[in-house]
């Protein structure tokens, strides 16, 4: 391995959400915990990514600044070379980050009232979105089989033909659930919404954390029929650990919605993104990929070890690895305890600050959130801290 993913990296006095004394205690109400919630990484961005923002700094000048041809070149030739998707320069716009985008889209898109399809258990912010857009939330629940979920078509179909729903935000790769949407489930999917006039925004910010064999495939670049209906956000933010850099990008090949959602973001003022985080981005799209595919490596032995330990010390508990995502969706509910009674366990008995599953929302019960982009050795110290509580709940 060229890089060192096991150096465990002082982050409690910085200014990471995730780590912070003070975020802890209002999130969680205590402060003493060993975070594996909020989704960025314990681990260094890679050395060309720090390498181009130590040369901004060198210059040491900060003042407006606007995104390069490079910068430009370096996300379409990524997209082209990890997707096989092929994209033009005026289809990006730039976002401060993806849960702005689904905010943006919202607003620019979309009246109060409207309908929007959301796929629960998901990233929650999607429903805070809708909510503060004043837009109505439609569930369009997954299906769970034995730890594999599935997309509800039927009722997608049904809730999708109601003239009053206008969009569904997808999650693809999808947040909890981990999972890699096939060619076929998102031609299904499009062709429903496309069918039926409903947008989607596909959410594509895990799309190159994707273990093998499983393959990542832009909805937008499935069919040239549902191409127009599509609007794409993805960002480096994961993929590189930037995500403090607020940097994303919608892709959107209609011109109609993107002269919509530019009308919105100018209203705002919204566009101008810092040197240092362009440097960073541009050179995270250029010089990125060998350090992304030693992560991935990593990240696999993670999943292998919190495989083995569920199995071992977790009897009870569920784990299918994910296709994608950093994120283990652990099932507890066949220990028998109230959802948020399990997530205060957490906190209280083992010190450990997770995505309570009941965040989620619908199907989210009973289970776990882990975030396992950090060292082994923290990976294996959160693991044995679930287990202690839950083994404990066993004896009593
Ligand atoms: C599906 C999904 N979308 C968006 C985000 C956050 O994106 P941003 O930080 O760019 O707003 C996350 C972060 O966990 C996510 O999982």
């Amino acid at each position: 391995m060229k890089f060192n993913f096991d150096q465990r990296i002082e982050r409690r006095k910085t200014k990471s959400i995730k780590w912070s004394s003070e975020v802890l205690k209002n999130m969680f109400g205590e402060e003493d915990l060993l975070p594996l919630w909020v989704a960025d990484m314990d681990f260094l961005s890679p050395p060309p990514v720090r390498e181009a923002m130590m040369q901004e700094v060198e210059h040491g000048i900060f003042g407006y600044s606007i995104r390069s041809e490079g910068y430009y070149q370096s996300v379409a030739k990524w997209m082209e070379k990890r997707f096989d998707w092929k994209i033009q320069k005026d289809w990006i716009i730039f976002m401060p980050g993806v849960v702005s985008a689904v905010y943006y889209v919202l607003q620019g898109l979309l009246e109060p009232g409207d309908g929007v399809i959301i796929q629960e258990p998901v990233y929650y912010p999607f429903k805070s979105a809708i909510l503060d857009t004043r837009c109505r939330v439609i569930n369009n629940q997954l299906i769970e089989h034995d730890g594999r979920y599935e997309m509800d078509f039927e009722d997608l179909e049904e809730k999708a033909g109601d003239p009053r729903t206008k969009l569904l935000v997808l999650c693809s790769p999808h947040n909890p659930v981990g999972r890699v949407w096939s060619r076929d489930e998102l031609n299904k999917v499009a062709q429903i919404c496309t069918k039926n006039n409903v947008v989607i925004l596909s959410d594509e910010i895990h799309h190159d954390l994707v273990y093998k064999p499983h393959r990542h495939h832009v909805l937008a670049n499935l069919k040239e029929e549902y191409r127009e209906n599509i609007i794409t956000a993805t960002a480096p933010s994961k993929t590189f650990n930037l995500a403090g850099m607020m940097s994303a990008h919608v892709i959107c090949e209609n011109s109609e919605m993107r002269e919509k959602l530019r009308k919105v973001l100018d209203k705002n003022h919204i566009g101008m993104q810092t040197p240092l985080s362009m440097a960073a981005v541009e050179a995270a799209y250029r010089e990125g990929e060998e350090w992304l595919e030693e992560l991935l490596d990593y990240l696999q032995g993670n999943v292998h070890l919190i495989r083995e330990t569920v199995k071992r010390d977790l009897p009870k508990a569920k784990f299918s690895p994910p296709q994608a995502t950093y994120l283990a969706w652990i099932d507890f509910r066949d220990y028998g305890i109230d959802g948020k009674v399990l997530e205060e366990k957490m906190v209280k008995e083992g010190k450990i600050a997770l995505d309570g599953g009941t965040w989620f929302g619908e199907g989210g019960d009973g289970f776990l959130r882990v975030n396992f982009a950090c060292p082994r050795e923290t990976v294996k110290e959160a693991l044995e801290r679930i287990a202690g509580v839950l083994n404990k709940e066993e004896l009593k």
